[in-house]
């Protein structure tokens, strides 16, 4: 690295200046201001969140529209397109992750695990929370397993965009799906 990145990392080949640069292996916090300048800056709209949104109204499930991992796999940038009535199942994460809403509403359902985990395959859920996120409410925060046990959709009628930056992965699984209806819990790997 050279002149003025000697203690930065060029962020992940959006190559707009500095508004989106992150520091080299960043962390949540540093994530949550880089997503938060960056959903509420016009150029980053026009150029990756407004070209989605026709797409979207069509798509039937959601979807990552764009992904990219640092080289140093340190973080990973990703759009969510959510088409309405599109939701992911209860999961968790391997890593850190932060989110904002880009485009419309996106709906949030947090859970906190009640057992310790012994059991293998075996989890028990209860709600902790729901929460509508919109481009001026700032960023949603998760936390490596049991800290980040969650479900992110659209129940709305509009397509919503989010975008989503994850921290370095902590172990070979991605992170883990749950069924709450038969306490059941499973690794999940990517494809
Ligand atoms: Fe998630």
């Amino acid at each position: 690295m050279m002149g003025n990145q000697t203690n930065r990392q060029r962020t992940l080949s959006l190559d707009t200046g500095d508004l989106y640069v992150l520091p080299p292996e960043p962390s949540l916090q540093d994530g949550v201001v880089f997503l938060i300048r960056l959903v509420s800056d016009p150029e980053f709209m026009d150029s990756r969140v407004l070209p989605l949104l026709e797409q979207a109204e069509r798509a039937r499930d959601w979807y990552v529209a764009y992904r990219h991992d640092a080289r140093d796999g340190s973080c990973s940038l990703q759009i969510f397109v959510w088409p309405a009535g599109t939701e992911t199942k209860i999961h968790d994460h391997s890593s850190w992750g932060a989110y904002c809403c880009a485009w419309g509403s996106v709906f949030e359902e947090r859970y906190e695990r009640l057992d310790d985990g012994s059991r293998p395959e075996h989890a028990r859920l209860e709600q902790a929370w729901q929460l509508w996120w919109r481009p001026e409410d700032g960023a949603s925060t998760v936390l490596p397993g049991d800290e980040g046990i969650h479900r992110v959709g659209n129940p709305g009628e509009s397509a919503a965009i989010s975008v989503h930056l994850y921290g370095p992965r902590i172990g070979e699984v991605d992170g883990r799906d749950y069924d709450p209806s038969c306490d059941y819990v499973c690794d999940r790997r990517e494809d």
